[in-house]
């Protein structure tokens, strides 16, 4: 099942946004690969696509809130940190016992409930903090 973005993701930060979307398709295109029954290297090169950017979207976050003085910060961090292991786990077991369906099936759930969750609690408040900064800078 492909994940949808909808207004209830928007966290009204235009490039936390941006990158949110660009994450949900990266989910979408590991699902697609493994339903269509595409082979191991065009699954693992769509894994590797949304691990990597998950890795740059945090830290891109990360040097938002460092820049304002986000008081969450660490929270935040180690929990982009939490979720950075979850999925070194899960990769690495998708490589150990080849990445069939019932397994990435798991992944991408995991990931996607993972990412739901996250993005709707701590992106949204770490959003809205850094948001009323950046308009505090522009005045
Ligand atoms: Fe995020
Ligand atoms: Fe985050």
């Amino acid at each position: 099942m492909a994940y949808t973005w909808d207004s209830s993701l928007e966290t009204g930060h235009q490039k936390i946004d941006n990158q949110h979307k660009q994450l949900i398709s990266a989910l979408n295109d590991l699902i697609e690969a493994s339903s269509e029954g595409k082979g191991e290297e065009e699954i693992f090169k769509t894994l590797d696509f949304l691990t990597g950017y998950t890795i740059m979207h945090f830290g891109d976050e990360e040097k938002l809130q460092t820049k304002y003085d986000y008081p969450d910060y660490y929270v935040h961090k180690r929990i982009h940190d939490e979720f950075k292991n979850t999925v070194g786990i899960l990769t690495r077991r998708l490589r150990d016992e080849g990445p069939n369906r019932e397994l990435v099936g798991e992944v991408t759930d995991a990931v996607g409930a993972w990412l739901l969750n996250h993005i709707k609690g701590d992106d949204f408040r770490m959003a809205a903090f850094v948001k009323t900064k950046e308009e505090a800078a522009t005045v």
